[in-house]
């Protein structure tokens, strides 16, 4: 059957597990949108914070998704800006990731914020990034990629990077923090974390980003 709807390209996976890098690379490539869903979460998760919202009120989770004043920059911009403020970084720490993780684990936030990420969905495509865009936000997709990485890995690809940027961290936390924000999204009763049936899954702990051929 012919349908009109624009291409879409999903790219789910655990945390740290090269999404991001792909997802942008592969959108830059093919000249489409960028979908950054776990972004959402920890915008979500920074205004729950700010507005002194428990991550326990789902009610109250649920009204702050639906009025969230979001805005991303246009293209290889990372910029992340919630009410027209740069939070670029703030949602990129441990701590925003594992906010992001609790309010994420509630059915009514991820209702709330389902049409905002098809929304995301023009022409002339839309590369999808997160934990369930091809099961469930993008489930008619035509192409699906499940990126992955052991844990021991994807902690010291993390460590590297911060490193570099001179944070001192530990890996044996980062590596707590990750399997506890792996099980806590692969757990949770709705969209878990999990490969669509028809995704293809590619396990990158053995391979640097350069090696990897995405589908043409
Ligand atoms: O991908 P990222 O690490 O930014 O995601 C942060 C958190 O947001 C994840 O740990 C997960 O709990 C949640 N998330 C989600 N569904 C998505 C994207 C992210 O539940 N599609």
């Amino acid at each position: 059957m012919l349908d009109n709807k624009p291409p879409v390209l999903t790219i789910d996976g655990p945390g740290g597990a090269g999404k991001g890098t792909i997802s942008r690379l592969a959108a830059g490539k093919l000249g489409w949108h960028y979908l950054d869903s776990g972004a959402l979460y920890r915008l979500l998760g920074l205004s729950a914070t700010e507005h002194g919202t428990s991550v326990d009120d789902e009610t109250g989770l649920c009204e702050l998704a639906l009025s969230l004043q979001i805005r991303f920059g246009a293209g290889q911009d990372e910029s992340v800006y919630l009410d027209e403020r740069e939070v670029s970084h703030l949602i990129r720490t441990e701590q925003a990731g594992t906010m992001a993780s609790k309010v994420a684990a509630w059915p009514g936030v991820r209702a709330a914020l389902l049409d905002r990420q098809r929304r995301f969905r023009q022409m002339p495509g839309l590369v999808a990034d997160g934990r369930d865009m091809g099961t469930v936000v993008f489930s008619d997709a035509a192409r699906k990629i499940f990126l992955t990485a052991s844990a021991e890995e994807r902690a010291e690809r993390r460590y590297k990077q911060l490193i570099a940027k001179g944070i001192d961290v530990k890996i044996g936390d980062l590596l707590a923090d990750i399997q506890t924000r792996d099980e806590r999204d692969s757990q949770r009763a709705v969209a878990p974390l999990k490969p669509a049936d028809d995704a293809v899954v590619v396990d990158t702990t053995a391979v640097s980003y350069t090696h990897l051929t995405l589908p043409t």
